[in-house]
């Protein structure tokens, strides 16, 4: 059992970096100069610029949108799999997007999650932490995810790292994390983010902003000399994983994807291409 990896929240602050601020400048009709764009940058402004008008006004057509993907020397093979073991993995492929100066906030992840009746939603939460037992990520028990959850305990997370050409798919069941470790979790932010959990209560309507502002100036007021108690609708869940699948991008568009699968207690039969990995995972390569 591999101790729990937690994301801190210092190194994932949100920077507006200046990538983002020349992408702007690029969107808003005023290019930087040649020399000083990155090959990303030339990329994002060269595509910016293929996009074309159909006959239809209304429309912008995107079909010549695309970019360059790994050549397929660098394809990633199954020799090339730091684990069998899918969590070492992710911990393999997360540590090199931490690293990339173009990921700004590499624990940044959409969770879908579905109503008892099968509509879907989906938004993007940070990853606070995984382990062999699964991945975390904080929240609001009574939002849209939150009550969905409730009904429905499933969910998919996706990572998706541009400037790597990876993605990440899991796929698991979903539960509240002890109170205790979300307690724990919730004292260690800032007061003003305990405060702004005790403000919202997510996914629910407001009047204005002016609502919402005034109510955190009365939290803060209240609270100037205590600790803030965590409130009873907020804290974490554990997506504890049965599938996980890693896809590297290639330029000819035979993109790899290595998907690991954990079948249930007594589910034996494999599949013709399916191979034993660690932990009680299998794995096999799927057709782009
Ligand atoms: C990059 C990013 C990170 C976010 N992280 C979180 C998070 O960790 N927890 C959270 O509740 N909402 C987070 N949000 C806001 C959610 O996307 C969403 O607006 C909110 O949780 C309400 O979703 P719901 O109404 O579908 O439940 C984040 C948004 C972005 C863009």
């Amino acid at each position: 059992m591999r101790p729990d990896v937690s994301v801190s929240s210092t190194s994932m602050r949100r920077i507006l970096r200046v990538d983002l601020l020349r992408c702007i400048g690029v969107f808003s009709g005023n290019p930087p100069s040649h020399a000083s764009l990155t090959a990303v940058h030339k990329n994002a402004f060269l595509q910016s610029f293929s996009r074309k008008s159909t006959s239809d006004s209304s429309t912008m057509d995107l079909s010549d949108m695309r970019k360059k993907y790994k050549a397929d020397e660098e394809c990633f093979e199954e020799s090339q799999l730091v684990s069998l073991d899918p969590i070492k993995q992710f911990g393999d492929w997360f540590d090199q997007a931490t690293k990339c100066p173009e990921i700004g906030e590499a624990n940044a992840m959409c969770i879908a999650t579905a109503s008892k009746d099968g509509r879907p939603s989906a938004r993007m939460v940070l990853l606070k932490g995984y382990s062999d037992e699964g991945f975390r990520f904080f929240t609001n028990y009574e939002s849209r995810k939150g009550s969905e959850l409730e009904s429905n305990p499933h969910a998919c997370l996706v990572f998706y790292w541009e400037p790597l050409n990876r993605q990440i798919r899991i796929e698991g069941n979903v539960e509240r994390i002890p109170f205790q470790s979300s307690c724990d979790y919730f004292h260690s932010r800032p007061k003003s983010s305990q405060i702004g959990a005790v403000v919202s209560r997510q996914s629910t309507p407001v009047p204005d902003r002016d609502y919402l502002r005034q109510k955190n100036a009365e939290l803060l007021e209240k609270y100037k000399d205590t600790e803030v108690p965590m409130p009873d609708y907020w804290g974490g869940y554990i997506v504890k994983p049965y599938l996980i699948e890693f896809w590297q991008g290639q330029t000819n568009r035979l993109h790899d994807r290595i998907v690991f699968t954990k079948p249930k207690d007594g589910e034996s039969e494999s599949g013709e291409f399916e191979h034993a990995a660690e932990g009680g995972w299998v794995y096999q390569r799927l057709s782009p």
